[in-house]
């Protein structure tokens, strides 16, 4: 049992993996927070909590708005007679074995009850009779509380939710120091911190997507919290649209977090006896720095927030024609890209943009999804067929939530994008978005992927998304609704996610959204994999990929290696680095092979074969970073499995320097019990100080403490990486 319940002090105790969260009821009557951070022993808190009692001073788990709080609210609800002021009372609590689903979202989950418990919470405001349910569950392997939240109008006259956060709890002091994962497009999720400040801080999307801007995802460390050491308590929120949380430091330097839904241009109409769902929040504790936080976030997601029947199978190494041939490809020419690959060892090709309707550029047919004959003659089924017959899997790429001005689905239905009536239509990329809120569209477009699906054997899917919302508004809603509809587009979204993914369980599916843009806990529970960036250099994505892995694990890392000068930054870098940081996540290949030399393509097959080698490895293990290509320097990063048998170290210096010092990275992870036997990875062509394959033995002890000594590299971007294995 994860959760107690004391029933003198009424005090409830979650304790998931590493951590405890503990709330209390005060006076019987508010639902008071009072710990989360490292596993306490006794049930209760004996302390009581501050009685000079006012609810701007108690430290609350769902606090309101209106009634003497005047820190940031977790709900605001708008009563039939307009007013705002809401007082939630604990009306009773529930504890159930297992884990609930959530209607409608995304959440975690487990496969045996034993995995978890789960506390539901009844509050209720005496006035309006809307009743607030949070939900609590503590997996007993992970260190992570799962909360969500319902609300039901009990009443009989509907209201108005103006703001449904799904997490909120007060810190006792302010003494942290957030990190958030920003960005921008081709510079998604990285990695910026610094101390929380009065007035507190926050981060947010408006854009009707989670967004390439900000991550989903916040954490607060100690001072001095490194990669090893150190306290966190970090949240992420299972949704992939419009979003809220941050932190406010209040007048008595305590902190209040929370998470949820923006409340920017949200409103939820209730009538009497309707529920609404807001999205699941995680939170995690780690007291072993940003590494342990992060391996923490990496065993949930890999393993209880993917789904299906590729969450435990090695991904693919795949090749994408989009760098390679952008929209001018014909059939030959993909056949062609295809066996070239496929005698390197690419297990799977990707067909990207450009194979349907009339598709020559970015300016048409988005929604019209059948197959360009004029490019391919013979078809879908043709092609992959042919490239079947050259042992390579087949894949294809859709943006199936928009719809170009110049396609037949805009022509016959006109009202099927968002759009507010009488306003000009703003294009992004030449595109509008289909009203995911409308189950009419939601129902066609299911139907149109269905039959393409159905057509081919199609063994992998690139679900992209290329434009954020603007003109947020819906043919079918009333205008009291009206604010409902980014939310709605997204429970929509996820029902057609849910489908396609069900009807076709077999398929692999990545999502994408202008390479990065919609990489978050929600896309990750209907798709295991995600393309983390249009930026593809191998430099640029240290930073990315570094970024990213702060929450994602690497078996949902889409990294390519693609041709030089690279087509976002120019730059040149060896191809050996470009392979070794791809390797960093899910491998694959974004460049016209048949362009590259004999010595290129011998490399690349043997980067293959190493990848194979050591995929479970990267895909299923432990990630340690050890340095950070924030110093501008270098970065080195390793994955070990979970035995503690194997391990690749990864370490790639950026600028060369003259008489530079030594590097010495010190490893982490490994038993310091066993022997490894070290070998030194050396391609054809890799790094130019290479002095043939090497391999020696030492201890985990040993590389743990005295460290691993870098040989002297030579150039810019060059790179070395070592494999170890375990003696016995
Ligand atoms: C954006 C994606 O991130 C790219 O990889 C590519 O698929 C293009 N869209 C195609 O339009």
């Amino acid at each position: 049992m994860t959760i107690a319940f004391d029933e003198q002090t009424g005090t409830f105790h979650l304790r998931a993996g590493d951590c405890s969260y503990v709330m209390q009821l005060h006076k019987g009557s508010r639902l008071a927070h009072r710990y989360f951070g490292a596993r306490l022993r006794r049930d209760s808190m004996a302390q009581p909590i501050d009685e000079t009692f006012s609810l701007e001073v108690l430290p609350q788990e769902y606090p309101t708005y209106g009634i003497s709080d005047f820190r940031v609210p977790a709900i605001e609800v708008q009563a039939h007679d307009g007013s705002t002021a809401t007082d939630l009372r604990y009306a009773g609590h529930r504890i159930l074995p297992g884990k609930p689903s959530l209607p409608g979202l995304p959440a975690t989950y487990v496969e045996q009850e034993t995995e978890a418990d789960t506390l539901e919470i009844d509050l209720l405001d005496p006035l309006t009779e809307v009743r607030v349910t949070l939900r609590y569950t503590a997996f007993a392997e992970h260190s992570v509380i799962a909360r969500s939240v319902s609300v039901t109008n009990g009443g009989t006259e509907s209201v108005r939710l103006l703001r449904v956060l799904s997490a909120a709890l007060d810190l006792s002091d302010a003494d942290y120091e957030y990190r958030q994962l920003s960005g921008a497009w081709a510079r998604e999720r990285t990695v910026v911190q610094g101390p929380v400040t009065g007035g507190g801080h926050w981060i947010e999307s408006r854009r009707g997507a989670s967004s390439h801007q900000q991550n989903p995802c916040f954490a607060l460390a100690r001072p001095g919290t490194d990669e090893r050491r150190g306290e966190v308590l970090a949240l992420a929120l299972v949704y992939s649209g419009n979003f809220l949380m941050g932190a406010e430091v209040d007048q008595f330097r305590t902190l209040r977090v929370a998470a949820g839904i923006n409340p920017f241009d949200f409103a939820w109409h209730l009538e009497a006896g309707e529920t609404f769902h807001a999205p699941e929040a995680l939170l995690a504790y780690s007291g072993k720095g940003w590494g342990g936080l992060s391996r923490s976030w990496h065993r949930l997601f890999r393993t209880r927030l993917a789904r299906g029947s590729h969450r435990d199978l090695p991904r693919p190494i795949l090749i994408n024609n989009w760098e390679a041939t952008y929209f001018s490809f014909d059939r030959e020419t993909l056949l062609d890209l295809g066996s070239s690959a496929a005698e390197l060892g690419v297990e799977l090709f990707v067909l990207d943009d450009g194979w349907f309707g009339k598709r020559d550029d970015d300016g048409s047919s988005l929604g019209d999804w059948t197959v360009d004959l004029r490019k391919l003659p013979g078809g879908l089924a043709n092609i992959a067929r042919e490239l079947g017959a050259r042992g390579m899997r087949f894949g294809l790429w859709f943006e199936p939530e928009m719809v170009s001005p110049d396609s037949d689905l805009y022509r016959a239905h006109p009202d099927w994008c968002l759009h507010v009536p009488g306003r000009e239509r703003t294009l992004g990329r030449n595109q509008l978005v289909l009203d995911f809120s409308r189950e009419d569209v939601c129902a066609e477009i299911v139907r149109r992927l269905t039959d393409i699906l159905q057509s081919a054997p199609i063994r992998y899917v690139k679900w992209d998304m290329n434009r954020h919302m603007t003109e947020v508004g819906s043919a079918l809603l009333p205008a009291h609704r009206q604010r409902e509809t980014a939310h709605r587009y997204m429970l929509g979204l996820y029902r057609v996610m849910e489908e396609v993914t069900r009807r076709f369980p077999d398929i692999l599916f990545e999502s994408c959204s202008g390479g990065g843009g919609r990489f978050d806990p929600g896309m990750l529970y209907y798709m295991p994999q995600v393309w983390t960036s249009d930026n593809t250099d191998a430099i640029a994505r240290l930073d990315i990929q570094f970024g990213t892995s702060q929450l994602y694990p690497a078996s949902a890392m889409g990294a390519h290696v693609s041709a030089v000068p690279n087509h976002q930054v120019g730059r040149v870098t060896p191809l050996a680095t470009r392979g070794l940081v791809a390797m960093m996540g899910n491998l694959g290949y974004e460049l016209d092979v048949r362009k590259l030399s004999q010595e290129e393509r011998d490399m690349m097959k043997e980067q293959i074969a190493f990848y194979k080698r050591v995929r479970p490895l990267v895909q299923f293990g432990d990630l340690y970073r050890l340095r950070d290509p924030a110093n501008a320097r270098d970065a080195a990063w390793m994955y070990v499995n979970a035995e503690k048998t194997e391990a690749l170290v990864t370490y790639v210096r950026i600028l060369a320097e003259a008489n530079a010092p030594q590097v010495v990275l010190r490893l982490d992870g490994l038993d310091p019990q066993r022997d490894y036997r070290l070998e030194r990875i050396v391609w054809e062509q890799a790094d130019t100080a290479a002095d043939g394959r090497q391999a020696w033995i030492a201890g985990g002890d040993e590389l743990m403490s005295a460290g691993l000594v870098v040989p002297r590299l030579v150039g810019d971007y060059d790179a070395c990486a070592w494999r170890l294995e375990d003696m016995r």
